[in-house]
């Protein structure tokens, strides 16, 4: 157990080199099962979820070497289908193996889901879709059982736009026999990197992006080399540190196209941004003025991974703002917390009220998810006084090495206790 302290009140000031795109790069490392050959992943951050997803490459017999931030993954060896209960509990998104399991193997063993802190998380797109490629689905004991002689493409809906649920569906049919297309598909960023990735396998999917995929199956996916995308949430996350101490920042190596619902809403918020075309700085010297309404949508909206940091820097604007969270009835864990720290914010159902705070202050707060975990340490930065933000292993999940990102910049903190 580890804990990020921190003396707030410093404004962060530099430049930071994005890392690459959590969100992308584990359905990518669980795709890697797919061929035989070598798959070297380069721009691989050096995250918790990333050594767990490693886990269980290794424990389906693959051999993978990790140097830096390059990934290498042979398949040759891989000898199991089934997933360890104990890293599928830890990490949901390793639900992301069944359908490139399935492609590799024809079937796969995983331990059903259960819930987890930003909501329940059910699989059922998934596995609707997953039948209606054919795949026999059995429910039992907690597990599911998944046989596919055959996988034949089809027309699938999705009633909602789930991302795992899309990615599954483009792994599950890359080898299917004939064509299958995904309507009302996930549009995030990171679906389309997934598909980049698997067309340089030598796959033939296209839309991947936008609202229809068409995926058209192949006999046989090679080897290859691929640079995974930059991390939009992460990206955000340091503008808003940048914007919340009052500071000038800069985040590079990023794609601005993928941020625009954010530096939308930063901008409305009199933040001053300069959008290049790998980067976007802010500056941040007058204290900024609340937004009216924001609403967490799928792809193109505004991100459900940023609603929590993004509320940090509202509990300090100039007015009162509306939050409204579409995507997991959960996450306003981070919301008490702040409170502690002197933030005016009332939830009621989806929705909360923020009415701003001229300062916060520090105070022992506990981070109880990764976004919300980030969102405390925003907080921490622009408090008055000592913050201590525990559990710092859920940050660890998805930024990579925090603490040096913003001590670079002038911000004073740092981890106490062992590191992972
Ligand atoms: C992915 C991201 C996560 C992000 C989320 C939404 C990864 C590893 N994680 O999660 O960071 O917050 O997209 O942008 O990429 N749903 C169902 N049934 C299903 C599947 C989903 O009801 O079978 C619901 C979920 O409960 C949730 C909503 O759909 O309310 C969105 O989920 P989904 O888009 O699937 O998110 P994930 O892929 O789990």
């Amino acid at each position: 157990m580890s804990r990020f302290e921190i003396t707030g009140k410093t404004p962060i000031r530099g430049e930071i080199s994005v890392q690459g795109a959590k969100n992308a790069v584990l359905p990518i490392l669980a795709a890697t099962i797919m061929t035989e050959d070598a798959c070297v992943i380069e721009n691989c951050p050096d995250l918790r979820d990333v050594d767990k997803t490693v886990l269980v490459l290794k424990g389906l017999g693959c051999d993978v070497r990790r140097s830096g931030h390059t990934v290498t993954v042979l398949g040759d060896g891989l000898c199991d289908c089934e997933v360890c209960e104990t890293l599928m509990r830890q990490m949901r998104s390793s639900i992301i193996f069944l359908g490139a399991i399935l492609t590799r193997c024809k079937n796969a063993v995983l331990s059903m889901p259960g819930g987890c802190p930003i909501g329940q998380r059910p699989i059922d797109l998934h596995l609707k879709a997953l039948r209606r490629l054919g795949v026999d689905v059995r429910e039992e004991h907690g597990f599911m059982y998944c046989r596919a002689d055959k996988i034949t493409g089809a027309d699938i809906h999705l009633d909602f736009p789930s991302v795992g649920a899309t990615e599954n569906i483009m792994l599950a049919s890359v080898t299917a026999e004939g064509v299958t297309t995904v309507s009302n598909a996930a549009r995030e960023p990171e679906i389309a990197d997934l598909a980049r990735f698997l067309n340089s396998m030598g796959a033939r999917i296209e839309g991947a992006g936008e609202s229809v995929i068409r995926i058209e199956g192949v006999k046989k996916l090679h080897g290859t080399r691929y640079r995974v995308m930059p991390d939009r949430i992460v990206a955000a996350t340091y503008l808003i540190a940048g914007a919340i101490t009052g500071g000038d920042m800069t985040v590079c190596d990023v794609e601005p196209g993928n941020m625009k619902a954010v530096c939308d809403a930063l901008a409305f918020m009199g933040a001053p941004l300069k959008v290049g075309n790998d980067s976007v700085h802010i500056s941040g010297r007058n204290r900024l003025k609340a937004v009216d309404f924001i609403r967490t949508m799928p792809y193109p909206g505004f991100p459900t991974d940023i609603q929590s940091p993004f509320m940090s820097l509202l509990a300090v604007a100039d007015g009162t703002s509306i939050v409204v969270e579409n995507i997991f009835e959960n996450r306003y864990r981070h919301v008490d917390e702040l409170v502690r720290m002197g933030a005016d914010i009332k939830v009621s159902g989806k929705t909360a009220v923020i009415k701003g705070v001229k300062e916060l202050y520090g105070a022992t707060v506990r981070a109880r998810e990764l976004r919300g975990g980030a969102a405390l340490v925003l907080a921490g930065l622009c408090a008055d006084g000592e913050t201590t933000v525990e559990n710092t292993e859920y940050i660890d999940r998805g930024y990579e090495r925090m603490e040096d990102c913003l001590s670079l910049c002038g911000a004073r903190i740092r981890r106490v206790d062992q590191r992972r």
